[in-house]
């Protein structure tokens, strides 16, 4: 093995560098000492999207995109999924290890205690128009939490961070089927804090009468398995967004209400909303191959559910969804899209379009028929996934806020524009 470093020249004046390589990277600022003459303001690397480019030091969650891997904290996705619950993979991603029995009990206890919302969140959410997303509904509330909470801006306070980290998860569920049944013009449920967190949920979103809500435990863990499968998956376009924002120490609310921001889009949590449009757009697995030759050609839309910017292998979460997606279907009845989507899945696969560019399927080609076999209207998907997303959006603020290498993110830019134009009058302006 020869020496960590890494020689440049610049072909511009001859000169060589030597710069460390650490992790498989080398320092950015390292490459502003690389410069033509004393006023040059030295070598950037120019990275839009961030593809090549580490934000950070984690040790929240590990992703090998070639090979299919997803562990939190070291624990393989696939075991968690199958052995754990939400609320025990919530506090191991937060907190870095599995719990004791204590802590566990303990940590459930609390946020089953904070699941309560402030009589006056409920009436802001009255606010909204009847026919308000859900999404655009939990985005606004989860920043109005904020000015309940005003000492959560103490960010740097362990005691403060425990208590607010807590509040998000818990309130999370309660405001999500709020924005629901707002929509559908019925009163708010209570939690009911004898059940478990999955459990509360759906009590929350679909009890109708005063007797105790029983959830069906299949339909239960189905969606407790699925809140495991989204938790965290590293440095994503909402993580970064938490990140980013969280770095200029704001309160926790308002970062996750960004974050939350940045996952309501048709390229991140609104891609199995996008999924189940097309597949009631394709109407029949008959039209499959027209779909797919109209994708090919650039002249359609993509082929929503598939490709994924780390995984260029089957997604594993996908992978696990679509087996636990017969175990809801024996409950809910079948959902009548699967076979498009099932045929979609089979065509695409072959094709050497899909194939050449490593394209699979991702988490959220079959979510979203479970979901909408389950009774939840598209526009809640993405709501569906913010849920779960929220403990993993906090394990990574805390990890931020806590690093000494991290500062407010700002990064650079190449300035392409004019420069030094003299001010015309308007009179004298022409196009
Ligand atoms: N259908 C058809 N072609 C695709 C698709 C797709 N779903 N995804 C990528 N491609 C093609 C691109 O057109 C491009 O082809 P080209 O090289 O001929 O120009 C090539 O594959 C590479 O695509 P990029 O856009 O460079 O890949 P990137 O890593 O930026 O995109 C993304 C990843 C956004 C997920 C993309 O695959 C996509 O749009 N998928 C559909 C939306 C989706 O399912 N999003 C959910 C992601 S998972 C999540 O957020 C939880």
């Amino acid at each position: 093995m020869g020496k960590e470093t890494l020689s440049i020249t610049d072909n511009r004046t001859g000169k060589t560098y030597e710069v460390a390589i650490k992790n498989g990277t080398i320092k950015a600022m390292d490459l502003r000492q690389i410069r033509t003459d004393a006023e040059d303001f030295g070598l950037m690397t120019y990275d839009p999207a961030f593809t090549n480019t580490a934000s950070c030091q984690s040790k929240i969650t590990f992703i090998d995109g070639d090979r299919g891997i997803l562990e939190y904290r070291g624990y393989p996705i696939e075991q968690l999924a199958e052995r754990s619950n939400y609320l025990e993979v919530a506090y191991l991603v937060v907190n870095g290890e599995l719990p004791t029995k204590a802590e566990l009990e303990q940590w459930t206890f609390e946020i089953n205690n904070h699941t309560l919302l402030h009589e006056n969140v409920k009436k802001f959410m009255d606010g909204f128009h009847h026919d308000a997303h859900p999404m655009g509904m939990l985005i606004s509330t989860v920043a109005a939490l904020s000015t309940f909470y005003p000492d959560a801006k103490e960010v740097h306070d362990p005691e403060t961070r425990h208590l607010d980290i807590v509040r998000l998860i818990a309130k999370m569920i309660t405001m999500a089927a709020f924005a629901y049944r707002h929509s559908l013009g019925q009163r708010y449920v209570y939690p009911d804090n004898s059940l478990s967190y999955s459990g509360n949920f759906m009590n929350m979103l679909f009890r109708m009468t005063e007797r105790p809500y029983k959830p069906n435990p299949v339909l239960e863990r189905a969606l407790d398995v699925l809140f495991i499968l989204h938790a965290d998956h590293e440095q994503n376009c909402s993580a970064n967004a938490m990140r980013s924002v969280g770095s200029s120490q704001v309160d926790p609310y308002s970062a996750v209400a960004a974050a939350t921001a940045a996952l309501y889009g048709p390229l991140h949590g609104g891609a199995n909303e996008a999924v189940l449009r097309m597949l009631k757009e394709i109407g029949s697995k008959d039209h499959v191959p027209a779909f797919i030759q109209e994708v090919k050609s650039g002249k359609g839309s993509r082929l929503m559910g598939f490709g994924h910017r780390v995984y260029k292998n089957y997604d594993p979460r996908a992978k696990f969804i679509k087996k636990m997606a017969d175990e809801v279907f024996e409950v809910t009845g079948k959902n009548p899209l699967l076979e498009i989507a099932v045929e979609l899945e089979r065509i695409a696969l072959q094709d050497e379009y899909f194939v050449s560019r490593k394209l699979y399927p991702n988490v959220d080609f079959y979510s979203g028929l479970i979901y909408e076999a389950m009774g939840f209207p598209v526009a809640m998907f993405p709501v569906l996934f913010a849920i779960p997303r929220t403990s993993g959006w906090l394990a990574q603020w805390l990890e931020m806020i806590q690093d000494s290498e991290q500062k407010i993110a700002r990064p650079r830019q190449v300035y392409t524009g004019q420069r030094k134009l003299d001010y015309v009058p308007i009179t004298e302006r022409k196009k």
